[in-house]
C-alpha cells in the first residue's frame, strides 16, 4: 500500500491527470482489467503493471460466498434482488447463530443496528418466533418505515419488534440496550433465570457505525458481570468507508485521501464475463459506463482548459434520499474534487455554474456529454473539441483527436479501481485485528472474564458479490463451538 506507484495512483485523481499527465500509464486498459481478473491480455502489459496487480490479486481477501441454504423470506416486496439475497442469507446465518447461544431457548436478544427500513428485522422476527428484536436507527423515517412494512407484513406476530430511535455510539449503544433488556424482562433486574444472551447485528452499518459497534460490543464483554445481558454474538457488515471518521482509518492506510476509501466501493472483478478465450468477454455495461463517467469529466478539464471557460467545481452530489448517514450528522464527510473547498458542511461551490450529475444518458458519446456540459456550464465550447468522425462510437471515439489522453485516463481509473479491494482488505483485516487483540486483552486481564475467552471472531463471506452485493463480508463472533462457514 506504501509503494510509490500505488500512492501515486490513488493520490491522483483523474481531474488533475487530465490536466497535468503525471505517471507514464499503459494504453491497453481493456488488458488492466483481463489480468487482473486472471485471463490473458491481449498485448503485453508494462512489467511494474503487471507486477503491481500479481500482488493485488495475492493480497487482496478472497470473496466467495461461504455454501449457504437460505430459509426463504416472508416478503421480498419493496426490496431489490441484492436486498432480498443479502437479507435472506443474512438473517439465516443470524438465526442459526442464536441458535448455538447457550441458554438461547425463548432467551435470546437481538439488536438490529442501523436497521433502515427493517427488512433484516422481519426476516429475523419469522426465523425466530421467540426472540426478542430491537431495531435501531437514528433516522425517524426510516424508523416510522419499518414500523409501516412490519404492520403489513407481520400484523398477528405475537412477540412485535421493538423499535427505538436513537443516534448510536458506544455508550447509547449500551444505553439503549441495558433499557430495553430490563423493559423486556419487566423491570426485575436480578432477574432469576441468569443474564440474558443478546446478539448484535448490522447490515451495512456505514462508515464508522460499524467500528462503534465493534468497540460497544467488547466493551460490554468487560462488564457484563455488572449487567443482567451479556454479548453472545455479533453479525455486522459494514459499507461507505468514506463516510468513517478519520480517527477510524486503519494506520496502513491514513496516508491516503478521503477519496481513495470512496475506491474500496469498486467490485471489478465483476466487471469482465468471459465467455470463451482469447476474444469472447464481455466488459459490463454498467462498468463501461463508469469508467467513461470518469475519463470524460476528467477530459472536461482540458476542454474547459482549451475553450479558456469557466473552471467547473466537480462537487460529488450527496443523494440526499439515500439512507445512510442523512446529511445533517456532523461525521458526514462531503467528498470535494478539484476546484473546490474542502468543508465539513455542505460543499461550497466556488463557481455559480456546475455540472452535477448528470444522466447516463449524457455519456452515450463524447458529443452528447460536451453538448450537456454546455448547457450546466453555460458556456460555448470551440468547435474543435467535438469529434468529427466516429460520433457515437463510445469506446473508440477518438474524443477530438486525445486517443492517448482517454486511454491512459481509462487505465488510471481502472488501477484506482483495483486497488479498490485491497483497501477493503486493509479496514476488514484492521477491524478484525483490533477485535482480537480487545478480546485477548480482557480475558488476560480479568480471568473472571471466561465470555472473552469463549467468544472468536472472524470474516465470513456471507454474500455473492456477483448478485451486485459488493459489501459481502461480516465481521462474526460468536462462540467456539458455532461453525463460523459451515451453516447446513
Ligand atoms: C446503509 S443503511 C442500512 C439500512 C438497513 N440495515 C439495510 O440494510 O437495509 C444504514 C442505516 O444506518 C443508520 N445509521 C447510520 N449511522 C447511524 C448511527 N450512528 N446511529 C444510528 N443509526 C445510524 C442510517 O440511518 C441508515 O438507516
Amino acid at each position: 500500500m506504501d509503494s510509490p506507484l500505488v500512492s501515486k495512483l490513488l493520490t491522483t485523481h483523474p481531474n488533475e491527470y487530465a490536466a497535468h499527465p503525471s505517471l507514464n500509464l499503459p494504453q491497453n486498459w481493456l488488458d488492466i482489467l483481463l489480468f487482473y481478473n486472471g485471463y490473458p491480455p491481449n498485448a503485453p502489459l508494462p512489467q511494474e503493471i503487471e507486477a503491481l496487480i500479481t500482488s493485488i490479486r495475492h493480497e487482496q481477501l478472497p470473496r466467495s460466498p461461504i455454501m449457504m441454504e437460505a430459509y426463504p423470506l416472508p416478503s421480498e416486496q419493496g426490496m431489490s434482488p441484492k436486498k432480498a439475497h443479502e437479507v435472506s442469507r443474512m438473517s439465516t446465518y443470524v438465526a442459526r447463530l442464536a441458535k448455538t447461544v447457550p441458554g438461547s431457548a425463548n432467551r435470546v436478544h437481538i439488536v438490529d443496528i442501523g436497521a433502515g427500513q427493517g427488512y433484516l428485522t422481519c426476516a429475523l422476527r419469522t426465523h425466530l418466533p421467540s426472540a426478542r428484536i430491537l431495531a435501531l436507527d437514528a433516522d425517524t423515517a426510516q424508523t416510522a418505515g419499518a414500523q409501516r412494512w412490519e404492520e403489513r407484513l407481520l400484523p398477528k406476530t405475537h412477540l412485535p419488534i421493538d423499535h427505538k430511535v436513537v443516534f448510536i455510539s458506544p455508550d447509547s449503544l449500551l444505553a439503549a440496550v441495558d433499557d430495553w433488556v430490563l423493559e423486556t424482562s419487566g423491570g426485575d433486574c436480578n432477574a432469576t433465570e441468569g443474564s440474558v444472551p443478546v446478539i448484535f447485528v448490522g447490515l451495512h452499518a456505514c462508515g464508522s457505525l460499524t467500528p462503534d459497534i465493534l468497540r460497544a460490543f467488547t466493551k460490554v464483554v468487560s462488564t457484563s458481570s455488572r449487567r443482567n445481558w451479556h454479548p453472545a454474538g455479533l453479525v455486522v457488515v459494514g459499507c461507505c468507508y468514506n463516510l468513517m471518521v478519520p480517527t477510524d482509518y486503519p494506520p496502513s492506510l491514513k496516508h491516503l485521501p478521503a477519496s481513495a476509501y470512496q475506491l474500496a466501493a469498486q467490485v471489478p472483478s465483476e466487471w469482465i464475463k468471459c465467455k470463451s478465450l482469447p476474444e469472447k468477454y464481455n466488459l459490463e455495461p454498467a462498468a463501461a459506463l463508469s469508467i467513461r463517467k470518469v475519463v470524460y469529466r476528467a477530459l472536461l478539464e482540458t476542454v474547459l482548459d482549451r475553450s479558456k471557460a469557466a473552471p467547473i467545481s466537480n462537487v460529488k452530489v450527496t443523494d440526499t434520499k439515500s439512507a445512510t448517514v442523512p446529511a445533517r450528522w456532523s461525521r458526514h464527510n462531503t467528498t470535494v474534487h478539484s476546484g473546490t473547498k474542502q468543508a465539513n458542511g455542505p460543499a461550497e461551490v466556488e463557481t455559480p455554474h456546475r455540472l452535477g450529475r448528470l444522466r447516463d444518458s449524457a455519456y452515450t458519446s463524447w458529443n452528447n456529454f460536451l453538448r450537456e456540459a454546455e448547457k450546466r456550464l453555460k458556456v460555448t465550447f470551440d468547435d474543435d473539441v467535438f469529434d468529427t468522425e466516429l460520433e457515437g462510437d463510445i469506446e473508440h471515439g477518438r474524443i477530438a483527436s486525445d486517443t492517448v489522453l482517454y486511454n491512459s485516463l481509462s487505465s488510471l481509473h481502472v488501477l484506482r479501481c483495483l486497488l479498490g479491494p485491497l483497501i477493503e482488505t486493509h479496514i476488514l483485516r484492521y477491524r478484525l485485528d483490533w477485535l482480537v487483540l480487545q478480546l485477548a486483552g480482557i480475558s488476560s486481564t480479568n480471568s473472571n472474564q471466561t465470555s472473552a475467552l469463549e467468544l472468536h471472531s472472524k470474516l465470513v463471506n456471507l454474500f455473492d458479490q456477483s448478485t451486485g452485493s459488493g459489501r459481502n463480508v461480516a465481521i462474526v463472533i460468536a462462540s467456539g463451538s458455532f461453525d463460523f462457514f459451515k451453516t447446513a
